[in-house]
This record gives C-alpha cells, sequence and structure tokens, in this order.
C-alpha cells in the first residue's frame, strides 16, 4: 500500500485523524490530510465552546469546513463531542440552571449540531469522558444537575436527531482492563438493559511509550462481545522529549502492536490518531518535557510509527 487508507482498507478498516482547523490552509497539512486518512475527526472545533461561545449565538465555520473537507475527500466523519466537561462555554460552565433547564439546553444542543450535519456523519462522540479512574461517575456539572440519567438521555436525543449516526461513548484510560474500563464495561451494560440507543465504544488510547495495556485486544473484545463497535479514537504515543531512535523504534513496534490489537477484534472498524504531525501535537502543551507521539515529525517526514502502522493493517 502506499497510503494508511489504501492499507487500511486493505484490512477494511478506515484509518483517521484529528484535524486542526487553523492548519488547513498549510498545503502539505492538508495534503497528508487528505490523502492519507480515510476518516477526519474535529480536534476542536465542533466542541461546545467552539460552537456556542455565546449562547444561541453560533460559530459554524471550522465544523462547516472540515466536513466540507471530508465530502472533497471521500472522508468518513466522526463528530466530537456533544456532551463533555470540557471545553464548555463560559456561559454554560458557569450558568446557574436548574434540572429542567439544564435537561432542555443538553437536548438542544443535541438536536441543533447533529441536525446541521445530519445524513453527513457517520459516527459522533455523545458522552465523552464520563468516568473517574476508579470506574465511578465523573462528578462534572451534567452529573451534578442531571444525575446519572443525563447519559441515557443524551443518547436517546441523539438517535432521535440523527437516526443515521452511529453513536458512541468515549474515555481515556479504558485501553486495557481495569477499574476504569470495568466501570465502563459496567456503564454500558446499564445501558444497553435499558434500551438506550448506543452503537459503539470509542477507546481514545492517549498512550505513554513502553505502558501500552497487555490486556488491550481482551478489553476491546470484551466490549465488541456486547455486539457494540469499538474504535480506537485518539491514538498517540508520547515520551519524554527530545526522543532518539532507539525510542522511536519502540514506538513504531507499540503503533504496530496497537494496530494489531484492533485487527484482531472484528467489531474493531478503525483507528483515529490524535493529528498525524509532532509539530501540531496537544501533548507539549499538555504534559510538561513530553511529546513526539505522532507519526510525522516537525517537518511532516513520516516517522518510523508512520511504516510500522501502514504495514501493520
Ligand atoms: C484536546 C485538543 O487536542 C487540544 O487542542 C485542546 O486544547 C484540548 O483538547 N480527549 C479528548 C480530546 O476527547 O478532545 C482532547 O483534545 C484530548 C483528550
Amino acid at each position: 500500500a502506499q497510503t494508511l487508507r489504501e492499507a487500511a482498507a486493505s484490512s477494511g478498516r478506515f484509518i483517521g485523524t484529528a484535524v486542526a482547523d487553523h492548519r488547513l490552509n498549510d498545503s502539505t497539512y492538508r495534503n497528508i490530510a487528505a490523502t492519507e486518512f480515510s476518516s477526519v475527526t474535529a480536534e476542536n472545533a465542533m466542541k461546545w465552546e467552539s460552537i456556542e461561545p455565546n449562547r444561541g449565538q453560533y460559530d459554524w465555520s471550522g465544523a462547516d469546513r472540515l466536513m466540507e473537507f471530508a465530502a472533497q475527500n471521500n472522508q468518513q466523519t466522526w463528530g466530537h463531542t456533544l456532551v463533555w466537561h470540557s471545553q464548555m462555554p463560559g456561559w454554560l460552565e458557569n450558568g446557574n440552571f436548574g434540572a429542567a433547564e439544564f435537561r432542555q439546553i443538553m437536548n438542544n444542543h443535541i438536536d441543533t449540531v447533529m441536525g446541521r450535519y445530519r445524513g453527513q456523519m457517520d459516527r459522533w462522540d455523545v458522552v465523552n469522558e464520563v468516568l473517574n479512574e476508579d470506574g465511578s461517575l465523573r462528578n462534572s456539572k451534567w452529573l451534578q444537575v442531571l444525575g446519572e440519567s443525563y447519559i441515557a438521555d443524551a443518547f436517546r436525543a441523539a438517535r432521535q436527531a440523527d437516526p443515521n449516526a452511529k453513536l458512541f461513548i468515549n474515555d481515556y484510560n479504558t485501553d486495557g482492563v481495569n477499574a476504569k474500563s470495568d466501570g465502563m464495561y459496567q456503564l454500558v451494560q446499564r445501558l444497553l438493559q435499558q434500551g438506550v440507543p448506543i452503537d459503539g465504544v470509542g477507546f481514545q488510547s492517549h498512550m505513554i511509550l513502553d505502558q501500552i495495556p497487555g490486556t488491550y485486544q481482551q478489553n476491546l473484545q470484551r466490549f465488541a462481545d456486547l455486539g457494540l463497535e469499538v474504535v480506537v479514537t485518539e491514538l498517540d504515543i508520547r515520551m519524554n522529549t527530545p526522543a532518539d531512535s532507539t525510542r522511536l523504534q519502540r514506538q513504531a513496534q507499540q503503533y504496530r502492536s496497537v494496530t494489531e490489537a484492533c485487527l484482531a477484534v472484528s467489531r474493531c472498524t478503525g483507528i483515529t490518531v490524535w493529528g498525524f504531525s509532532d509539530r501540531d501535537s496537544w501533548i507539549p502543551d499538555w504534559f510538561e518535557g513530553e511529546g513526539a507521539a505522532n507519526i510525522y515529525d516537525e517537518n511532516y517526514q513520516p516517522k518510523p510509527a508512520y511504516y510500522a502502522l501502514r504495514e501493520a493493517f
């Protein structure tokens, strides 16, 4: 295969990337995003703070741009994300709302955002990062004001807003079998028992070099066995910087083993990397002293991890 997307297609999978709206004007960036990937996720442009910075005032510019880009390049689309405790606009985060109003705000958001892209969006992260590390529910404003039912309500509203989109719950540190993924497993089972419309589970997979869980495949499989689609949604593998060639080789191996875990699970339909170049990565801003987490270097040259990923598919 000449490209990641050809390689992934040969295994019946998609390979996606998060796209940074402000980088799409760069022709090198744009060209790689267009040719190497068969799915795109907005890195920030579809988050609540981007779309509705002031109540009732919508800014669709970045989100629309990405949808056009995907259509031009025959790519699948991943909507990220509807209900999340982070990157909420100030009016929402700090507003004093009663339960009825807050529920109405949530449902209306789901309806408005999903409605705009109805029929064009393949999958949506309906709720993002709802769990604590011990597997209990995160004490977000959503939980505080609405109680656990907000999760089921969000999925029901989402199904109504776009019956064709596949609906996902997405989280980090749920990649191997651990307390948090046990919590996810129990939550998803509860939702299924209640007849809540959920189609899949996203495993963000923001990983640390040399710490890929040995139970990765087993964990994906147990969710797949519930009849759900499973997807690696935000893959990156960070290390202390500066990187060296030994560690970049190990990183390549670890990109390969994540890909192999997905391929071993028939309901694992694809992998999205959280950006492709070390130049644009969120990691150095969020994890001090770490970086080099992506599959292209800062000059947009493919790293060993790029080739490992392409071969593994
Ligand atoms: C990150 C983006 O990459 C950054 O640009 C932004 O400043 C913060 O959010 N989990 C998620 C993503 O679901 O939305 C986050 O993206 C990374 C962690």
